[in-house]
């Protein structure tokens, strides 16, 4: 059968940690405080010339490094992200320049930080449909240019950052790798609990972040519990099977509840918000790559990624690395 085969991973954090002390000094809040909310120890910021696209670049390079594979075989780009370097053209095709490789399809998705969820199911089906053979999906924000710097209550969730995979269509046994399952949604009755208070059709400003962060993490909870359980029925597995969970890095806390209501030990849960805060769509693939890279998932294992973001969107997908 052919299925989409995730062959290499990548990621790519701009230069510049900023740790919650630093914070303190700009608004009225704590190292304590966030620690004990939300797990968050520091996050990266990008300075002027890290861009979007220029961190999307440099993760899709290393993917395209680990997977063996040159940017001229590379027929398909999809890119998750809210924060696009400009509102038009698609971020997908400024890195699609940056790496050389022409001719392909090359678009970004925007469902927030659902986003690398929403991109890698669209991939698979673009590949399993003949579109493409080999892909590159990538998550990659700059959330600090739409944060309210003197808004405590959400800027000091948020970081930048960019991950990528290579996805390939390969024919392979039906207990090979690849994407066993996955499942989108959206409910676009919330927004007023996450959403930017600004846009080209209607201030013509960028705008800022809003959250009603208690009615958000009720929501994340009860949804991501859902979805997994999703997936995992559509594959024919349970909770038992699954050697890994990359979830979207919110925050800690809704890391420990959606574990706690599937009974997943937290072993199994790849953690990086405490360094890199919520990067929104880069957060899945940025964690996904960290614990490749330092050999906690291996080839074989089966790994669940799963995210939920403004819309709302949430979203999961069961892989066999
Ligand atoms: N430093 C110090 N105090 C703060 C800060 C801060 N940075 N932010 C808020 N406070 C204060 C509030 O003003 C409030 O004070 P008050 O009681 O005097 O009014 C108090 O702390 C408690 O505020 P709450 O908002 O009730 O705190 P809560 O325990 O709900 O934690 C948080 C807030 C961390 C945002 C939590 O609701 C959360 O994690 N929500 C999930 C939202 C999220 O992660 N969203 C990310 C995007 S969506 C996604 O990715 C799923």
């Amino acid at each position: 059968m052919i299925r989409s085969v995730i062959t290499g991973t990548g990621s790519a954090l701009p230069r510049t940690c900023v740790t919650n002390a630093d914070l303190a000094e700009r608004v009225d809040t704590s190292d304590e405080w966030i620690v004990e909310r939300t797990g968050i120890r520091q996050r990266y910021i990008a300075q002027e010339d890290e861009t979007t696209s220029s961190l999307a670049t440099e993760a899709a390079r290393a993917a395209l490094e680990t997977a063996g594979v040159d940017a001229s075989e590379i027929g398909l780009i999809i890119l998750a992200t809210a924060t696009p370097d400009h509102t038009f053209p698609a971020t997908a095709t400024q890195v699609q320049a940056a790496l050389g490789c022409g001719g392909g399809v090359a678009f970004d998705v925007q469902a927030v930080c659902s986003g690398f969820l929403y991109a890698l199911a669209t991939a698979d089906s673009l590949l399993r449909t003949g579109m493409a053979t080999k892909a590159l999906v990538i998550g990659s924000e700059t959330f600090s240019r739409i944060l309210d710097w003197e808004d405590r209550t959400t800027c000091v969730l948020f970081g930048d950052g960019a991950g990528a995979v290579v996805l390939e269509a390969q024919n392979v046994a039906e207990d090979g790798p690849g994407i066993l399952s996955s499942r989108l949604h959206a409910d676009g009755q919330h927004k007023d609990m996450l959403y930017v208070d600004g846009g080209p059709s209607t201030t013509g400003t960028v705008g800022h972040l809003r959250m009603r962060g208690r009615e958000v993490f009720r929501h994340a909870v009860v949804n991501l519990a859902e979805v997994l359980r999703e997936v995992l029925g559509d594959a024919g597995r349970d909770a038992g099977d699954i050697d890994w969970v990359v979830p979207h890095q919110a925050n800690a806390r809704i890391l420990d509840a959606t574990a706690r209501k599937l009974d997943l030990p937290a072993e199994k849960v790849v953690v990086t918000v405490d360094r890199h805060a919520n990067t929104s769509a880069a957060s899945v693939p940025l964690a996904l790559d960290t614990a490749v890279r330092d050999g906690r998932i291996k080839r074989g294992d089966l790994v669940m990624l799963e995210a939920m973001g403004g819309g709302f969107t949430w979203g999961a997908s069961l892989v066999r690395m």
